[in-house]
């Protein structure tokens, strides 16, 4: 069958009718898929970027399970908008600043986290309150405007008065320096937001679920194929296959796109140059939540 019959990303068709060794390798550097949602909090992050400053700045929380999506997403605005440290400027610039947040609600450690991103001198002798006004100081001086988030639901990890405090000096940033804060988490970091309710008004809530057969997993794999360096058409998105993928897959965009490069590799390999039924199960997955539970137990822990 034709190449030209199947709608691919012009990096996909530049490589089609290249040998397979070279199509492999394509498939290894997973190219990014714009799903809907990923495309709306692009958009939202960009027009935060570009708005007038305000005593509310508004604040985003992508929340959604593990592997998916959340870092990708935050990372690929921060690669737009990266730390300018030209030597001929006078300062650096940075208008996206991005942190993990620690494993406990620390001030310390969270403020000592951003003195390094930027790589001021941190004085292992300084009171919380100098690293404080050192960081709000160096946030004005690189002309601040997203601070970026991640692993936000370690706020959870502390003691109701720790979570308390470190709520406060999360709103007294925002205020001070009028930043918008973009936090992404696991689902806890909404619950540990909404203790907060001058906070958590502020923050718009961007839940990134799992993937399902009713929430746009269609388009979804349809994007993801027309990325595939494959010379047939697979329709992924037909009901069984779709059923298939996300079952084994346990519904998360990390697992779907590492299970369908691994069906589109086998399909490389085999000649068959698409992914089917047979095919997939040829490869003999095992869903994430699987693969746990075989790990817990050859640990010793019980079922
Ligand atoms: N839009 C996308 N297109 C292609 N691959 C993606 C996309 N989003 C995520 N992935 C894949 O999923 C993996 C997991 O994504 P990511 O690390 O962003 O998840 P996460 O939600 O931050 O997980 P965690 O909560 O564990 O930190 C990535 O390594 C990447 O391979
Ligand atoms: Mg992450």
């Amino acid at each position: 069958m034709s190449s030209v019959e199947r709608r691919l990303t012009p990096a996909t068709q530049a490589i089609i009718d290249a040998p397979a060794s070279i199509r492999l390798e394509a498939l290894k550097a997973q190219p990014f898929v714009a799903y809907a949602t990923a495309k709306r909090i692009a958009a939202r992050l960009e027009e935060l970027l570009t708005s007038a400053k305000s005593h509310r700045p508004a604040s985003m929380l992508i929340s959604g399970p593990t592997n998916n999506g959340k870092t990708m997403l935050v990372n690929r605005f921060i690669n737009l908008h990266p730390i300018d440290d030209d030597p001929t400027a006078d300062a650096i610039t940075a208008k996206v600043l991005y942190v993990q947040m620690p494993p406990t609600p620390d001030p310390r450690q969270f403020y000592t986290s951003l003195l390094d991103r930027l790589n001021a001198p941190v004085r292992r002798t300084s009171i919380l309150s100098q690293l404080q006004s050192q960081t709000l100081r160096l946030f004005e001086a690189i002309g601040l405007k997203i601070l970026v988030i991640d692993e936000m639901h370690n706020i959870h990890s502390g003691r109701i008065e720790q979570q308390r405090a470190f709520l406060n000096l999360l709103r007294y940033i925002s205020n001070e320096r009028q930043i918008h804060l973009v936090g992404c988490g696991l689902i806890t970091a909404v619950r540990a937001l909404q203790s907060d309710e001058q906070l958590s008004n502020r923050f718009e809530h961007w839940p990134l679920p799992k993937w399902t057969s009713e929430n746009g997993s269609r388009a979804l794999l349809n994007t993801l194929e027309m990325t595939l360096p494959l010379k047939q058409e697979s329709n992924l998105s037909g009901a069984r296959l779709m059923g298939k993928i996300l079952a084994l897959s346990g519904g998360t965009i990390g697992e779907i796109v590492r299970l369908v490069s691994a069906a589109a590799a086998e399909a490389i390999q085999s000649g068959a140059e698409r992914v089917d039924l047979p095919l997939i199960d040829g490869l003999r997955w095992i869903p994430p939540d699987e693969r746990r539970r075989a790990a817990e137990l050859s640990l010793g822990y019980r079922e």
